[in-house]
């Protein structure tokens, strides 16, 4: 719970060799989907996605493709990147991290050369290749502050991914919907949308972080109720704040102080983060 994904196979990945930079990394997948809480629209999508995916050759039997491109939407903390590395774990994939710090190059066409080395390289791959924070390459191509250069790697990355085996997956994460645009929506087979928690969905979370200590005196869903605007991300600090002190002081007894002071500590950090973005 709450590891990182393992970080592996560094040796043959794409890179752009002008400045040596890694375009990918390969992820092994940790999380697993029962550990997150979605909505059932969600669930109902990732269901579907596996039963197409196990049934893949009955359905190009028919000339069609399981679906297997898919766009991750929503705002921040609430679980499409997490989503994306359980999925991959599901289907038995490793996830193939795009990394836009090596494929955005200055150089003119470089980044469409760099795309095109990443999926080439994702074609041999039983991986999901997924570019999280999509809208930093899916900026709207009639945005006028956007220089004919990303038009052309839009327009690259179409053709490319057009190309690409339709048994491969793609996926992409943004939490600017209204930033990417048609003909991007158009090569999606599924959209994924990730709201704010709801208190039962964070109640549910709470169930599942805290399970390494006793709550049995505590109302999880009054504490839930007290997480007005907390993403998953948010309570889920609040639950491994609030475990690392119990276990400082020897004890496993969460008691309902420890995680009503964990909860405020959040919300004055929350108020933080608000304020600084105003400001910005
Ligand atoms: N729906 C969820 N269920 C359980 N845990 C979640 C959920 N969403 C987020 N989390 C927890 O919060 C952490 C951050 O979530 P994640 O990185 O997936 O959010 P994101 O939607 O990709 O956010 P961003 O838009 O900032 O990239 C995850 O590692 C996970 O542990
Ligand atoms: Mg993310």
């Amino acid at each position: 719970m709450g590891e990182p994904s393992k970080i592996i196979h560094f040796g043959s990945l794409p890179r752009d060799p002008d400045r040596d930079a890694l375009l990918v990394e390969m992820r092994d997948p940790v999380r697993s989907l029962d550990e997150l809480v979605f909505t059932p629209a969600i669930r109902g999508s990732l269901r579907r996605i596996e039963q197409e995916f196990r049934g893949r050759d009955a359905i190009a039997g028919l000339g069609l493709h399981p679906r297997s491109r898919l766009i991750f939407v929503g705002p921040p903390g609430c679980g499409k990147t997490v989503c994306a590395e359980a999925l991959a774990g599901s289907l038995g994939m490793k996830l193939l991290y795009a990394r836009f710090d090596g494929i955005v190059s200055s150089y003119l066409g470089e980044t469409a050369t760099n795309l095109r080395r990443v999926f080439t390289f994702a074609a041999q791959q039983n991986a999901i290749l997924f570019f999280d924070e999509f809208d930093a390459l899916g900026k709207r191509r009639d945005d006028p502050h956007e220089v004919g250069e990303l038009k052309r790697v839009i327009s690259s990355f179409l053709q490319i991914l057009d190309a690409h085996p339709r048994d491969k997956f793609v996926v992409a994460a943004s939490n600017h919907q209204g930033m990417l645009d048609e003909a991007l929506w158009r090569r999606f087979d599924d959209v994924l949308e990730f709201p704010m928690a709801k208190a039962a969905d964070l109640t549910a979370l709470l169930q599942l972080r805290l399970r390494p200590v006793s709550t049995s005196g505590l109302d999880l869903r009054k504490a839930a109720a007290k997480m007005r605007g907390f993403s998953f991300a948010d309570a889920e600090r609040v639950c491994h704040e609030a475990m690392k002190a119990l276990a400082m002081r020897g004890s496993r007894e969460l008691a309902e102080t420890d995680l009503a002071l964990e909860i405020e500590q959040q919300a004055a950090r929350l108020k933080i983060v608000t304020k600084t973005q105003r400001a910005e």
